[in-house]
């Protein structure tokens, strides 16, 4: 049976499993264990975007496992030229175990799940991004040790990696702030599923243009880039808009003395995160990104049979 990772909703019921998991890869592969659950399986990865982290931490993660990963890109591809995603689809299902896909349209890996018999997984889209998620929730693990009771702060735009983390903090039980200038909040739809989830936990999801109110407190401080890749046109009205959301040593000091600062990265340094915050002592970047591999070994493992 195939399993498609198109959202992080497609982890509802294992997202801590993945977690967890994840986790405890990363402890055996430092032991030295070997793992070729994947011998001789195949990955084939499409990147409509640009990628270090994600193509390095998938292709990387096959390897160790065994198999094998396979790098696409449209522009060198049939698709590129007009094959349809579907006909993509079908012919990739009678060859490689399970496809990754980077699409700009959130639509397109979709209709590619639904045309292979394979599991496709979204490497990012424009409205989600869960195999980063996965990562960034083994990290926060890694640092409190726990998911209930902290309180996550997201300061800038509400993009494809807020959603991803907004729904999963609804899964576990934090409580989440997301703080975006006026009109750049998440959409309806995400806002809507994550407090349907934090329900369960009671915990709060609040949505804010006062990065005040979401700093204040938290464990987590997270923040991502204010131009995602595909909307590069918006850049100067969203750099002006964007300015006193910058996380920076002020900001900072109204969260928790021992909160922990995120971010998926590529950084833009300066812009959404000053230096003196990123290259801090509270700083988890380069931990948070090691972790993307061993966060794609679990998916991969869970997802390609
Ligand atoms: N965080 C992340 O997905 O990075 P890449 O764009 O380098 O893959
Ligand atoms: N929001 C960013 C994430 C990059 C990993 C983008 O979509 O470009």
């Amino acid at each position: 049976m195939k399993r498609d990772i198109i959202s992080v909703l497609d982890m509802k019921e294992d997202f801590e499993k993945f977690v967890d998991e994840g986790l405890k890869l990363k402890k055996s592969f430092k032991s030295g264990k070997k793992d070729s659950s994947l011998d001789r399986k195949t990955l084939a990865m499409i990147f409509e975007k640009a990628s270090t982290r994600t193509r390095v931490s998938f292709e990387t993660a096959m390897t160790q496992l065994g198999g094998h990963a396979i790098y696409l890109s449209p522009r060198d591809m049939q698709m590129g030229r007009g094959e349809t995603i579907a006909d993509t689809g079908r012919v990739l299902s009678g060859m490689v175990d399970g496809i990754l896909y980077r699409a700009f349209e959130h639509e397109n890996v979709v209709e590619l799940a639904k045309s292979s018999s394979i599991s496709v997984i979204n490497g990012l889209d424009n409205l989600e991004h869960p195999t980063q998620i996965v990562a960034d929730f083994m990290t926060i693990k890694e640092a409190k040790g726990k998911f209930k009771g902290l309180k996550i702060a997201y300061v800038g735009d509400g993009n494809n990696t807020a959603n991803s983390l907004m729904l999963a903090a609804g899964l576990v039980g934090s409580d989440f702030w997301i703080a975006t200038p006026e009109g750049f909040e998440p959409k309806e739809k995400f806002i809507r599923d994550a407090k349907n989830l934090a329900k369960k936990h009671k915990s709060e999801i609040e949505v804010t243009n006062n990065f005040k109110e979401a700093v204040a407190g938290a464990d987590v401080v997270y923040t991502d880039v204010w131009v995602s890749m595909g909307e590069e046109g918006e850049k100067g009205k969203k750099e002006k808009k964007f300015r006193s959301f910058q996380v920076n040593e002020k900001m900072v000091s109204l969260a928790k003395d021992d909160y922990i600062f995120m971010h998926c990265l590529p950084a833009h340094r300066g812009l959404e995160v000053t230096n003196g915050v990123a290259d801090s002592k509270n700083s988890v970047i380069f931990q948070e990104a090691e972790n993307r591999l061993h966060a794609e070994k679990i998916i991969l493992k869970k997802v390609i049979k």
